[in-house]
């Protein structure tokens, strides 16, 4: 089955996938013992999402592909479902895709007939951090419903923003968001970082999408960095149990402060650690067309 976008699985398919991911973390085996072939296709740059699919696919057994997008034939002129094609004709078992056109799998669901699963289109949606998120939440807390939460940055340009803002609020839990006028977008719960960091659970923060602007940032890193940055004394006033997290890459001096990335409430580097447990159970899922 193709995992695409989180609002094609109900809160319990959800929780069922945590709860796989959760069992991966404990040490639950599953061995394809090399029969399964997994392809990673990204076309646009990555480094998480890109190698944590890949040590999931080998830990679950599997072998993998990766598709050098920049020595390939997109050069000559390929189009995205040309290449596809190419690779389920090859006989693997399934694709992971990165592509910075939004829902650019509608052009190849019905076409492509072995499982897709989206690593991240464009602004629209990015599954798969979206559950690693989730489960690092869970972790934490043991619940969504009643959770508070800010998101601070470009949520105008951040998949990560959108699908955590949706699938956050089927969960029960209260989304803020704050961030650069530049970046606003409508619709959402707009409020100043300062008068809600020391009411919410989690401070999420997101990186400048720098690569899908048309024009340069308005304000420069220091003063991006003094108004939205997450340095110290606003960990102070953080609650006692509130975590920090963020997908990653961050640029430390910009939306966090180099002391804070590995500081006693950053959940940044288990979020990675979480990636992998969670991709585990996506490919099972969708080899196994069992949700
Ligand atoms: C994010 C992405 O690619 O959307 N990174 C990731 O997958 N961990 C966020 C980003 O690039 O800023």
């Amino acid at each position: 089955m193709n995992i695409l976008n989180l609002d094609d699985f109900s809160v319990e398919q959800i929780e069922k996938i945590l709860n796989l991911a959760e069992e991966f973390k404990n040490g639950k085996k599953v061995d394809y013992e090399g029969k399964k072939v997994i392809s990673n296709l990204f076309f646009e740059p990555s480094t998480r999402t890109h190698y944590s699919f890949d040590m999931a696919a080998l830990r679950l057994g599997c072998k993998t592909q990766n598709f050098d997008s920049g020595n390939s034939s997109l050069k000559k002129g390929e189009s995205l479902y040309d290449t596809v094609k190419t690779f389920e004709m090859f006989g693997t078992d399934a694709l992971v895709i990165r592509h910075v056109e939004n829902e650019y799998y509608n052009q190849l669901v019905g076409k492509i007939n072995i499982p897709i699963l989206n690593a991240g289109d464009g602004t629209g949606n990015h599954p798969s951090q979206s559950l690693l998120d989730l489960l690092t939440i869970k972790q934490e807390f043991g619940k969504f419903e009643g959770l508070k939460i800010v998101i601070v940055g470009d949520i105008k340009h951040s998949r990560v923003a959108h699908t955590n803002i949706k699938v956050m609020q089927r969960l029960g839990m209260t989304v803020y968001i704050s961030g650069p006028e530049e970046y606003k977008e409508e619709g959402y719960n707009y409020v100043e970082l300062d008068e809600i960091i020391d009411k919410v659970d989690i401070v999420m923060l997101l990186r400048v999408q720098h690569e899908r602007h048309s024009t340069s940032m308005q304000e420069t890193v220091e003063e991006y960095h003094k108004a939205y940055g997450l340095n110290k004394q606003r960990v102070d006033q953080m609650k006692p149990t509130s975590i920090i997290m963020h997908p990653a890459p961050f640029n430390r001096g910009v939306e966090i402060a180099d002391d804070v990335v590995e500081c006693e409430k950053s959940r940044i580097f288990k979020q990675v650690q979480n990636g992998v447990y969670v991709r585990m159970a996506l490919i099972h899922v969708a080899l196994e067309e069992n949700i």
